[in-house]
């Protein structure tokens, strides 16, 4: 639960009919997937394999965000239901808690990573927020990550796919450690963290887990460049989307106008 929380209005109520098609670019239907398929002992060329063939079936377009998406952060957080806030921040985050939050996040120096559904709105917020450079070398590098996920849209694996891409982003900025702060009676969260290998430390109501990142390669660059590059035009594709949309409701619009003038001139 990075930073400090606080919030802004207007969260769409979307049809819930609406949300399977909506999310079902976003994965298997959790009460349709297979389980995952054990690790291969000792992992090998078949595992690799397994592995990214998994990763390409459930590819989730997810996008860092910059100072300009303030407003969405703002709209998702304050769609979190009062214990999901709770969950999210350590605290019940007040409306205005969630508008200084979001206010106070640090574009410059932390990333934010959301996943948008096809109506642009934001399913799925990770910020990750670095700590300042250890005073001496041998002190390891952390950033803290936290998440949230919108009720509607949880149990698709976003969670987990907005942890692995974090991981990937702080390796890939020389970071060794993750940290993730979080309630003991949160369980999908410490079960992400400790499906990914995180050391789970519980001390009565709050747990706190720790997970080691490898050195970056020319791979993990790699891959989070073109994270980077196929969420960006994952998003342009739905913002044109939504404004073909919009321009096709206008001229349906000006159309019924059209025909009920007609029919009134008739008459
Ligand atoms: C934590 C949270 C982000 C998870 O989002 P999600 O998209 O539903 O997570 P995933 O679909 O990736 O599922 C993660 C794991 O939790 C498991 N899980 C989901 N709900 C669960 C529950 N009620 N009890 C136990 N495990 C659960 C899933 O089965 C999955 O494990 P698996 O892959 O081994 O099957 C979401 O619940 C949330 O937004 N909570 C409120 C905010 C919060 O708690 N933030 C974390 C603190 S920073």
């Amino acid at each position: 639960m990075p930073g400090t929380p606080p919030a802004a209005p207007e969260p769409s109520p979307a049809d819930p009919a609406d949300w399977d098609h909506e999310l079902s670019a976003f994965g298997p239907d959790p009460k349709t997937a297979p389980t995952r398929a054990p690790a291969e002992p000792g992992g090998g060329p078949l595992a690799s394999a397994r592995a990214a063939l998994e990763r390409l079936s459930t590819w989730v377009p997810i996008h860092a965000l910059a100072r300009r998406h303030r407003r969405r952060i703002v709209e998702h957080l304050l769609a979190l239901e009062p214990h999901d806030r709770y969950l999210r921040f350590g605290y019940p985050a007040s409306d205005e808690q969630i508008h200084k939050y979001a206010l106070g996040i640090d574009f410059g120096r932390d990333e934010v990573l959301g996943i948008f559904n096809r109506r642009l709105q934001l399913v799925a917020l990770a910020h990750l927020a670095y700590e300042p450079p250890p005073p001496s070398p041998s002190q390891r590098t952390m950033a803290e990550f936290g998440v949230s996920v919108l009720r509607q849209s949880r149990g698709r694996g976003l969670g987990r796919r907005l942890f692995d891409a974090a991981a990937l982003h702080a390796r890939n900025r020389g970071v060794d450690t993750l940290f993730i702060h979080a309630l003991s009676e949160n369980r999908p969260m410490l079960r992400i963290a400790a499906a990914a290998g995180a050391v789970v430390e519980r001390d009565g109501g709050e747990s706190a887990a720790w997970l080691r990142l490898p050195p970056d390669t020319v791979g993990s660059q790699v891959e989070q460049a073109l994270d980077r590059h196929l969420g960006e035009l994952d998003f342009q594709f739905k913002r044109q989307a939504q404004v073909l949309s919009g321009i096709v409701d206008s001229v349906a619009e000006v159309k019924a106008h059209f025909d009920a003038s007609d029919r009134e001139t008739k008459e």
